[in-house]
């Protein structure tokens, strides 16, 4: 009999021990990839959503290397938060749009050079729109890539003066960048390269492909006689240069122009050091040229008229009265209304409930 208590008990005691192991090794199970869960955390929660970039029909592909720098909902939301925040500058009151106005297709526009924190800058800002066709940037060529391209106007003593340490200092320091750069890029720490990158997604997102010229060449609508005439001409006389659908062939030119004797810039000659450069200046596109007087690389010309009248003036390209007022015609059919109104484009200060309130067409 107490043989058999004995037994009982023992069998009990090795079955609680048994229990005992398989909890103590799920608890320990349990506990470690809790552990592991909680350290890589960011990684878990890291599933940005893919954007495509569409090419709109008939267009050359881009050239910008989207596998190096895949699109995603958050990188752009992200790059678009970077654009419009003065933080990016050293004393906190210059933005990317300040220079790069969005109601100006991104460039700048009223005044012939842009001005940052300090001074003036020596150029006319640049149009943003279609950079994922771009291989080289600025007037002279001088940057590489986009992301190259971004770093300088964010330490230029003239442009936004940061000292990019305390610019990762204050990005780390912020609870919603934090939040913005790990749903981006899923990495715990805010790095250059990630900023880069993220202002890389917003701006290649900045596709002007809807103005009146697409619509007419995509058989909606027709030209009036004016813009037709005008169009003729340009086909002529400026595509060798002004190549459509872009607007622009990328090369850099010398349109007969004078060197500026307080600027001395010699354009692509500073950037490659052969006297063949001098006064070389990137081909500018022409879309959304309506809006982005003044013109020219330090913006000394007031308006198309003064562009075409130096054109003429100058030898570089015979026209006649009638055929500058056609070709102006023209241009002004390359303004893209419906992409310059893009809520996706414009800074969330105009904006209600992501739409812009009826006022502001007013
Ligand atoms: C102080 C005014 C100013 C600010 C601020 C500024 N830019 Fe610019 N940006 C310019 C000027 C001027 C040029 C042309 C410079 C040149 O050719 O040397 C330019 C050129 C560019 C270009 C090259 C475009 C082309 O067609 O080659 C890109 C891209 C660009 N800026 C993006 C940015 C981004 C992104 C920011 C914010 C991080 C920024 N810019 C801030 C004035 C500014
Ligand atoms: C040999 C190449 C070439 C030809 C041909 C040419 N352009 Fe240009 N165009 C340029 C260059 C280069 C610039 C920029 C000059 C600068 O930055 O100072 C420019 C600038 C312009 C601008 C100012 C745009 C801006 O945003 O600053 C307009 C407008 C313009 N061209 C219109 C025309 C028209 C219209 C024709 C035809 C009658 C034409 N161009 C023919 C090379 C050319």
């Amino acid at each position: 009999m107490h043989e058999d208590i004995n037994k009982d008990v023992c069998t009990f005691i090795m079955l609680l021990f048994k229990c005992m192991k398989i909890s103590i090794v799920t608890l320990l199970t349990t506990v470690s990839f809790a552990a592991l869960c909680m350290g890589a955390g960011s990684i878990f929660s890291y599933k940005p959503v893919p954007v495509s970039f569409t090419s709109p029909k008939g267009w050359p592909a881009p050239v910008y290397n989207f596998n190096g720098n895949p699109l995603t909902k958050e990188g752009i939301a992200l790059g678009k938060k970077l654009f419009y925040d003065p933080l990016l500058s050293s004393d906190n009151t210059v933005s990317c749009a300040t220079c790069h106005e969005p109601s100006a297709a991104f460039a700048t526009y009223d005044h012939p050079l842009s001005h940052g924190v300090n001074n003036l800058t020596t150029r006319n800002a640049p149009s943003l729109f279609n950079v994922a066709w771009q291989k080289e940037f600025m007037y002279d060529g001088r940057a590489k890539s986009l992301e190259t391209q971004a770093l300088l106007p964010i330490h230029s003593s003239d442009e936004m003066d940061t000292n990019i340490p305390v610019l990762l200092k204050q990005l780390n320091a912020s609870p919603s960048y934090k939040k913005m750069f790990t749903a981006a890029f899923g990495a715990s720490k805010i790095t250059v390269d990630q900023i880069t990158r993220a202002l890389s997604q917003f701006q290649l997102t900045l596709v002007s492909a809807n103005s009146k010229y697409d619509k007419v060449m995509r058989g909606e609508t027709s030209f009036i006689l004016p813009e037709k005439l005008g169009y003729e001409i340009f086909e002529k006389k400026c595509v060798s240069c002004h190549t459509p659908p872009l607007f622009t062939n990328y090369s850099y030119e010398n349109t007969a122009i004078t060197r500026d004797p307080i600027l001395k810039d010699n354009g692509r000659e500073r950037f490659t050091g052969k006297g063949a450069d001098s006064l070389k200046f990137k081909v500018p596109s022409l879309r959304n040229v309506a809006l982005t007087f003044p013109y020219g690389h330090d913006g000394r010309f007031y308006s198309v008229l003064d562009v075409l009248t130096h054109y003429r003036a100058s030898g570089l390209i015979p026209l006649t009265n009638f055929e500058i007022g056609q070709l102006t015609a023209f241009l002004n059919t390359l303004t893209d209304s419906s992409t310059l109104t893009n809520p996706a484009f414009l800074p969330a200060r105009v904006l209600i409930n992501n739409k812009i309130p009826n006022h502001a067409h007013q």
